[in-house]
């Protein structure tokens, strides 16, 4: 699935999609979510919670900029947004690091507002970039580098 892209019909898609990059995101690991307003990154994120287990609802965190929800297997999953993040090193704030070291898995929506503290201390990550397309359906890519 690396590099090409694969286009999204449904939110069942979207769903089919996290069952596959679950296993993909390693604790202690990051997943940058990467597309446009109402590309789907928000979802995509409820679909990969309900992948790994997460009963309670998710929603967009974005006034608090970051939540955690624990995972049946022990583990955490931590949804940042950072759209509204006023410097790059806001991140450190919002607990980054505290996340990486302790075994969370880390889903970052918005990481182009906090690109040079990612490239410090998440080199290694997963990307999917969504993308709306005309037709109302969303191409999705996932890479890993
Ligand atoms: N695969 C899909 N099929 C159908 N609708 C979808 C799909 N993915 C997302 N949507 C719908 O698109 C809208 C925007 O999705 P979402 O909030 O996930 O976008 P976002 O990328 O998180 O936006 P933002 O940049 O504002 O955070 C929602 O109404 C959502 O239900
Ligand atoms: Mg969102």
């Amino acid at each position: 699935m690396d590099a090409q892209p694969r286009e999204l019909r449904s939110l069942a898609d979207t769903a089919a999609l996290a069952a596959e990059v679950a296993p993909r995101l390693r604790p202690g690991g990051v997943l940058l979510l990467v597309g446009d307003l109402g590309a789907g990154k928000t979802t995509f994120t409820q679909a990969l919670a309900r992948a790994y287990g997460v009963t309670r609802p998710v929603t967009s965190p974005t006034f608090t900029l970051a939540n955690a929800y624990p995972l049946p297997d022990g583990g955490t999953l931590t949804h940042f947004d950072l759209y509204r993040l006023a410097t790059p090193e806001g991140l450190y704030d919002l607990g980054l690091e505290e996340a990486l070291e302790g075994g969370a898995r880390v889903v970052i929506e918005w990481p182009e507002r906090a690109a040079r503290v990612l490239d410090a201390e998440a080199p290694h990550r997963l990307t999917l970039r969504l993308e709306l397309t005309p037709a109302g359906t969303r191409l999705a890519t996932l890479t890993e580098v």
